[in-house]
């Protein structure tokens, strides 16, 4: 039945922020109207405005009515970085790497992601799954209502094919899967370009064959996947018909930004070590770029140029880039909470960032990222102030939350 939320204290439906395309967004792009309703029918939105405006025809006539008693209303939070499916912890390694070990010494000696690769190698599809939904309705609970999961802790193509099933499996959230068997080079294979043809040879034809992932990234950085293997490795997976993000630049400046823009990815991921020639060429492209802090944050490194990259043009979109590595967190407030600290962002960009960035980041700006007639019926409804968002960390919120129009976290209503 068709739904009309009345009694919201504060819509913010990020109209302008969409329109702009994610770029340059002031407080005045969020789009904010006081006493507002929407009304919503088979998932999308077909009203939304100001209560005292309500057509009183045009409106579909069987309508279940809902009290927002006050509570503010924005859309559903866009989480596009994430590796949510996976086996065991790393937690010994933090502590090596909290005791001095650097990344990249703990991954060359057979640890880090290889780690978490026998882990998940073994695990049961089964297990996996119940490990990973009650992952995802963590998400949802802080009103995420896109979530993308990359696969990448198999680096076979049994346990790559298990890990994105399970992330097709999940139940919740619109979920974006992304193929990232290129995360790590396998005990299996002695060269990068060796594991690459394979992946390209006998698992990429076989994920798009059965539409297990739509995206494809690499993690191309010093001591992982080398630029040249890497672009021609997303050369092919761009023929076969995959949309493209880049582990870019986090760790060493090695041409990922770059290389996104080349390859009109959807998205340049981490760009911690990005300087002003990758910053300009960035801006100008449609390329989003995705800052991880909370990677940041674990690895005790510097953080991405996001003034600079804001200040130039570019559309950026924030995510928690959870995995037991680098980023053990699915805590989007702390996301936010660094970008305003420690990035200089605005609670507007903060905002815009977790919506319209990150649906532009998943391809999705014409389905969710705002509210807006025809899109998507996705939305929190909370009893904070939109200005306590990205506020405080470790706080439990009520937040109802809604995707294509059913409730799917929070207490009913
Ligand atoms: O996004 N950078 C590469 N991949 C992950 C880390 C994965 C891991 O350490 O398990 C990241 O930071
Ligand atoms: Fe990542």
């Amino acid at each position: 039945m068709a739904l009309l939320i009345r009694n919201i204290g504060t819509l913010l439906t990020l109209q302008g922020a969409m329109a702009k395309e994610g770029r340059h967004v002031l407080e005045k792009d969020l789009g904010i109207l006081k006493k507002a309703a929407i009304c919503v029918d088979k998932g999308r939105i077909v009203w939304i405005g100001e209560e005292k405006k309500i057509p009183k025809k045009d409106l579909p006539t069987k309508l279940k009515e809902i009290d927002a008693q006050g509570r503010t209303v924005l859309p559903g939070f866009v989480e596009c970085h994430t590796h949510t499916v996976f086996a065991g912890s790393r937690a010994a390694e933090f502590e090596m790497r909290n005791q001095g070990a650097s990344y990249a010494d703990i991954a060359a000696s057979g640890g880090g992601i290889l780690s978490t690769m026998w882990r998940t190698r073994k695990v049961g599809q089964k297990e996996l799954l119940q490990i990973s939904q009650k992952r995802v309705n963590c998400f949802v609970a802080q009103g995420v209502t896109t979530l993308e999961i990359k696969s990448g802790y198999a680096l076979n193509r049994t346990g790559e094919l298990k890990m994105l099933e399970v992330a097709a499996q999940v139940q919740g959230p619109r979920v974006v899967t992304t193929f990232l068997g290129a995360h790590a080079l396998p005990p299996e294979f002695a060269t990068y370009e060796s594991y690459l043809e394979y992946l390209s040879q006998d698992v990429l034809p076989f994920i798009k064959k059965k539409n297990l992932a739509s995206r494809v990234d690499v993690f191309i950085e010093k001591g992982f996947f080398p630029f040249k293997e890497g672009r021609e490795y997303l050369l092919k997976a761009k023929e076969l018909g995959f949309e493209i993000a880049i582990h870019a630049d986090q760790i060493t400046l090695s041409g990922g930004a770059d290389l996104a823009v080349e390859l009109s990815a959807l998205s340049g991921d981490h760009l911690i070590q990005i300087g002003q020639s990758e910053i300009k060429r960035l801006a100008k492209s449609e390329v989003t770029c995705v800052l991880l802090p909370a990677a940041d944050l674990y690895l005790k490194c510097t953080y991405p140029p996001a003034r600079k990259l804001i200040d130039s043009g570019a559309r950026i979109a924030l995510a928690t880039d959870f995995n037991p590595g680098t980023s053990p967190t699915q805590d989007l407030n702390l996301v936010g909470l660094l970008a305003r600290l420690h990035m200089k962002m605005t609670l507007s960009e903060v905002i815009a960032s977790y919506t319209v960035g990150g649906a532009y980041a998943l391809g999705l700006q014409q389905e969710v990222g705002s509210l807006e007639i025809n899109k998507s019926a996705d939305f929190i409804c909370t009893e904070q102030d939109w200005q306590e968002l990205f506020y405080s960390v470790g706080e439990c919120q009520k937040a109802l939350v809604f995707t294509r129009g059913k409730q799917i976290s929070g207490e009913l209503i």
